[in-house]
């Protein structure tokens, strides 16, 4: 008889694991959460990299999936998107997710702050409960030449700007990520200028492409992939995608990104997909496909121009593409 598997973005895992071991792996790692197993991130077994749903927000998963949003790409596996990963705060490689379990996600507090009508501090919870949660599955695009395709629970970044209440001045909203040097090792490397900080125009942010993540899979986000909340801008290379993100200001002037500060010749504000703009050291004309390696043309605003291309007619001075 042929029994279909279903692949791992189809179910959730609680609903594939029986009932007692998912509920034991719950307090296991609320143990560890609490200090009260010595574990060390390091000392954790394989694989505790790929546990989701274990914590305080795990009831608001699975969300429904919004079907406007879905490509004709085959799904990245989840093993492969929750173990390659870019989080430079645990390593400039990419097996930070087992050195990443040691971020410190509760308590949480966001900061919103800058020009809006009141400035305030908010935690992560009470913010993901006020928000319309909803799936989307997005192509991802790396300005390293690779490509995955994921499905991310979370809320259209406008709901945030709506919320925040932003002053006609504002013109951009600046994102930071939260600086843990007890957790985030990748901190010591002075040479980079910390803390993590992204930004995008009010015209982006409020596009409705632009998601704030705080699920994948169809569970709560996995700390290697940016929990509990992480920007997702699909037309965009992927290190505008700022991860674990504790401040959002509202600001009348462009913010400086991590890596345009680090080198804007290659690293640009505006980071637009586009294959005919190559990277200084590379080619973007093909992306590599995370599942199995293959290698397939790279589309202009990654596919998403009928979303965002207006945001930037007028705009042919800039370089939109770096
Ligand atoms: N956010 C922070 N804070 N630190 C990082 O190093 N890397 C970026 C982006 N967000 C990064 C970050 C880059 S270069 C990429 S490609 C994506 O995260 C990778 O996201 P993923 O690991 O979920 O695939």
């Amino acid at each position: 008889m042929l029994i279909r598997r279903k692949k791992g973005w189809e179910i959730p895992e609680r609903d594939a694991t029986p009932e007692s071991i998912y509920k034991n792996r719950r307090q296991f790692l609320k143990g560890i959460a609490a200090g009260s197993i010595g574990a060390t991130a390091s000392s954790l077994p394989l694989g505790s990299a790929l546990a989701q749903g274990s914590g305080s927000t795990a009831d608001l998963y699975p969300v429904d999936r919004n079907p406007a949003y879905t490509v004709e790409r085959e799904m990245t596996e989840k093993s492969k998107a929750l173990t390659y990963n870019n989080f430079y705060e645990f390593g400039s490689h990419k097996s930070i997710s087992q050195a990443a379990q040691a971020m410190r996600i509760r308590p949480w507090t966001v900061v919103i702050d800058g020009l809006v009508e009141k400035p305030i501090e908010i935690d992560f919870e009470e913010l993901v409960r006020k928000m319309p949660l909803e799936e989307r599955v997005y192509r991802f695009r790396c300005v390293e030449a690779w490509a995955m395709t994921v499905p991310w629970s979370g809320f259209p970044m406008k709901a945030l700007v709506d919320f925040a209440k932003p002053l006609s001045g504002a013109k951009y909203v600046e994102m930071e990520t939260a600086s843990q040097k007890d957790t985030m090792p990748g901190l010591r490397q002075f040479w980079y200028p910390w803390p993590y900080i992204e930004g995008l125009t009010m015209a982006e942010a409020t596009n409705e492409l632009t998601m704030i993540a705080t699920g994948i899979y169809g569970e709560e986000l996995p700390k290697q992939n940016g929990a509990p909340l992480r920007l997702v801008t699909p037309w965009k290379y992927g290190f505008k995608n700022i991860k674990s993100i504790v401040r959002f200001t509202f600001t009348d002037t462009r913010p400086k990104s991590f890596w345009e500060d680090i080198n804007a010749d290659e690293y640009g504000f505006w980071a637009n997909v586009n294959p005919e703009v190559p990277h200084p050291r590379w080619s973007q004309a093909y992306e590599r496909l995370l599942n199995n390696g293959e290698s397939v043309p790279t589309r202009i605003y990654n596919g998403y121009g009928d979303y965002v291309a207006d945001i930037y007619k007028g705009m042919e001075s800039e370089r939109l593409f770096m």
